[in-house]
């Protein structure tokens, strides 16, 4: 049976228990607790959680899974993977532990014909139930039904909190010898010998942040069995990596690599991290993620490059990944049609990346094989830190490294190393300040909080809650507020206070405790006191301003995904009232005609006068409309969502217009990289664009009146000039060469016994006329030498020519090779030819002098 008839057999075999086949969901969940899926279970989660109401209460399905936490085991083991594929079947509030357990039975016995007798069940010691259906109605003995603790037989929650509860496994026995300590073998003393095929999770708890179990409002089924290892025992070879899915992975890294699998242990984890990891990064890549520093990037990039590096073992000196790549989208692009259809964008990411890795892996080898020569059992933290300093060489590179040489790495110094320099970074950003008010916004925050007004009016009447002087300035905390403070990328607004008898400016507003509103304020007359009654008035302008650059980011956001594709994920953005800055998920520079696409659907939108709604909902409202939810919101918070009917939908706590027609004229500024795989669009909206154009016109009027023409001729006028600048350039040329040229004849030559000796030395002259000017002084002639010399400050060249007649007995190579050593530079060449650069133009003399010597000696 080939991995992929097992697939389709599970997803039927459940289909005719009453199952909806439900495809992979990405590998990127909807999930603010995960950053990948990690199991069957996660797009279900808030199902499990009883947040969503299920739409079919059996599903099966094959889901695309990645976990790294073992990442170091990859390619050491038979099993343990990155990314792989998890059959499953799940009941929400349906069918219990009876039919999951007599069904898994069912499938693995008569569907996968796995022998009973190699069969055996762990369950958690405290599930009497599951341990009678084994025994009672399955009919497995009793002997080998296993009763385990919480450690292997509870399963969950899938992040810090959430669904959970115990599980029941099916193991299978391989019959490999293996010494068990305690006489005979079992699942629950041998690891190598039984293999764990399927995981059956009731999952009937919900775990909350101090591990409390309370019950949830359904009892529910997760099962899970990875695809590949089931697949190892059905075509019994021992090992994940020989079945079938990785067969045409691995032979494809033989041919590309020049390796043999099978024939050398140590060559063979290399290959099979390679499969491995180049299954994770197509995968990944296809969900849009690309290469970074940060979560799901740099986890990305850590595969990627351990990939790389492990081909580097097995003598790779280019990049080679993407066309093992190439061998996954082809194998699995039937089942995965994200493979097929970003296939060039998968190899091209994976391509850029692997060029970037080589250059860094070249300087940072070099750096660690010094660090590990003069190492003994300990890498230091220093060290680790260094080069990842230096050449962003990864820790876990060094990590891994050093296991082959057994040495160990201290990863705690170079943590503490990481720490010192992030606290730097921190306080280089001048936060000092805020960070020691934090305490007492802490407190505060227990007693009162400030109401946000702010989007219904500009304007308000309010009262100081809290008042403490910061330098200069004064932090003001009020009971509500009309001020927006900065937040999501939207930076605060500004204004003015005033009250009975004073008045100050309010420069930056910030929320440095959820409830908490600061106001940085100078105060320009009067005194400010807690207690007192003031107006506070938001810059209108300002405002209105930031919120046609916010509402424009929406829509921007929008037609970039339209326009690209829904790979593009927001990685950052910056609203002020002057302009909006975005950065997404990209891996190319945006062609001038994907530009214009983007700039004209925008201000289609604007053009078409469409409102702007904002509404209050749940989160899973907000998700299960399609929202783009940005940052990790938790679920069963209210969130505000802001929709641009049919266009765009996001959740967003900033401030917009009230309709797509206040944004006015939207233009895209500049589009450039700030990191490989992520771009940085800017652009300007409203009376923005209208002053840049007005700016560009005044500029093209300028250059008009300097050179004295209109607009309509402007451009033939510079390019008369560019050609007329050409031939005068071409001129000069001409005109210099001619100087050079008489330079060169009206320098006498020495006459040594019958050689004629050139010597000529040019005023910095590029190396091409040096050369010409060498053809110049042999041309015709017979016994002659020539050194031809170009000065600058700190910089001689020569050239050195001799006319054949003489280069058997004197060669130019040989007085140019000499010369480089007086002058301090390089150089070499030809019997007839030969050329030699320095930095020491007072040596010239010498070599004139070295030169007369020789051919006197002739
Ligand atoms: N969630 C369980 C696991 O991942 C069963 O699907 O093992």
């Amino acid at each position: 049976m080939t991995v992929d008839e097992l697939r389709s057999a599970f997803l039927r075999f459940f289909e005719k228990k009453g199952h909806k086949i439900l495809p992979s969901a990405s590998l990127i969940p909807d999930d603010p607790q995960l950053l990948f899926t990690v199991a069957g279970m996660v797009p279900f989660k808030p199902i499990f959680w009883g947040k969503v109401e299920p739409v079919y209460t059996r599903v099966t399905t094959c889901q695309k899974c990645l976990r790294t936490n073992d990442i170091e085991n990859v390619g050491r083991t038979p099993r343990h993977q990155t990314f792989f594929e998890m059959l499953g079947n799940f009941s929400f509030g349906d069918y219990f532990k009876k039919e999951a357990i007599i069904w898994a039975w069912e499938f693995v016995t008569e569907v996968l014909k796995l022998e009973k007798d190699r069969l055996w069940i762990t369950v958690y010691e405290e599930d009497e139930e599951s341990f009678k259906i084994w025994k009672d109605i399955v009919g497995v003995c009793e002997k080998k039904i296993i009763r385990m603790g919480k450690d292997t037989n509870f399963w969950g929650p899938a992040g810090p909190t959430g669904p959970c509860g115990p599980c029941s496994e099916i193991h299978y026995d391989t019959g490999l010898n293996e010494d068990c300590s305690d006489g005979e073998c079992t699942p629950a003393n041998s690891d190598k010998r039984f293999l764990e095929i399927w995981n059956l999770v009731f999952t009937e708890f919900y775990q909350d942040e101090k591990g409390a179990l309370y019950p949830l409002p359904r009892k529910n089924i997760d099962t899970g069995a990875g695809l590949e290892r089931v697949a190892s025992v059905v075509q019994k070879t021992g090992s994940n990596f020989e079945t079938d899915i990785f067969k045409p992975i691995i032979s494809k890294i033989e041919d590309v690599l020049g390796v043999e699998y099978k024939k050398d242990e140590q060559k063979d984890i290399s290959i099979r991290v390679i499969a491995d990891h180049s299954r994770a990064v197509s995968f990944l890549i296809a969900d849009g993620v690309f290469p970074s520093n940060e979560e799901r990037g740099y986890v990305l990039r850590r595969i990627l490059r351990r990939a790389v590096r492990h081909g580097v073992l097995l003598g790779a000196q280019k990049p080679f990944l993407h066309l093992i790549n190439e061998t996954v989208i082809e194998h699995m692009g039937n089942t995965y049609s994200e493979l097929k259809n970003r296939k060039d964008l998968i190899l091209e990411v994976t391509r850029a990346e692997e060029e970037r890795f080589f250059k860094t892996i070249s300087q940072g080898n070099e750096m660690l094989r010094d660090i590990i020569s003069r190492s003994s059992k300990v890498i230091d933290g220093e060290d680790v830190f260094k080069l990842y300093d230096t050449y962003g060489f990864p820790p876990d590179i060094v990590v891994d490294v050093a296991k082959d040489y057994n040495l160990k790495v201290d990863l705690e110094g170079f943590e503490k190393l990481m720490k010192i320099q992030r606290e730097r970074a921190r306080s280089a950003r001048n936060n000092v300040e805020y960070a020691k008010s934090q305490e007492i916004y802490d407190e505060l925050a227990q007693k009162s909080k400030t109401v946000f007004v702010g989007y219904d009016t500009l304007e308000c009447e309010a009262k100081v809650i809290f008042l403490k002087k910061s330098g200069t300035k004064y932090e003001a905390v009020f009971d509500k507020t009309s001020f927006y403070a900065e937040r999501g990328g939207q930076v605060s607004d500004v204004g003015q206070i005033v009250w009975d008898g004073g008045s100050a400016s309010v420069e930056h507003v910030f929320i440095p405790v959820e409830g908490i509103i600061v106001h940085i304020i100078n105060v320009e007359k009067g005194e400010l006191k807690e207690g007192t009654k003031v107006r506070l008035i938001v810059d209108r302008e300002k405002r209105l301003s930031t919120a046609r650059n916010h509402t424009a980011t929406h829509l921007l956001h929008a037609a970039l995904r339209k326009v690209l594709g829904t790979h593009v994920k927001q990685a950052g953005s910056l609203v002020t009232p002057e302009k909006l800055r975005f950065d997404f998920t990209h891996h190319k520079p945006l062609t001038d005609n994907e530009l214009m696409s983007i700039e004209n659907m925008v201000n289609e939108i604007i053009l078409r006068s469409i409102p702007v709604i904002t509404e209050e909902k749940s989160y899973k409202e907000a998700v299960a409309e399609g929202a783009i939810a940005l940052f990790g919101e938790k679920y069963g918070d209210v969130v505000r969502v802001v929709k641009v009917h049919s266009f765009s939908e996001e959740l967003c706590g900033g401030t917009h217009v009230k309709n797509t027609g206040n944004i006015g004229l939207f233009r895209i500024i500049s589009e450039s990289a700030i990191s490989s795989g992520t771009r940085r669009i800017e652009a300007i909206t409203g009376s923005n664009t209208l002053n840049y154009l007005r700016v560009k016109e005044q500029l093209l009027g300028k250059i008009c009146e300097k050179l004295g023409t209109s607009q309509d001729e402007i451009l033939s006028k510079i390019e008369n000039l560019i050609e007329k600048n050409i031939n005068l350039q071409k001129e000069l040329q001409q005109f210099k060469s001619k100087l050079l040229v008489s330079q060169l004849k009206q320098t006498p030559f020495e006459q040594i016994k019958n050689i004629r000796f050139v010597h000529c030395v040019f005023n910095d002259i590029e190396s091409n006329e040096l050369r010409n000017l060498s053809d110049i002084a042999v041309a015709g002639e017979n016994s002659t030498v020539a050194l031809l010399f170009s000065t600058s400050k700190d910089k001689v060249n020569l050239i050195v020519r001799v006319t054949q007649d003489l280069a058997k007995k004197i060669k130019a190579g040989d007085i140019a090779k000499y010369a480089a050593q007086i002058l301090e530079g390089g150089g070499g060449g030809r019997p007839d030819f030969a050329q030699a650069g320095g930095k020491d133009p007072s040596k010239i003399n010498s070599v004139i002098e070295y030169t007369r010597k020789l051919l006197e000696q002739n």
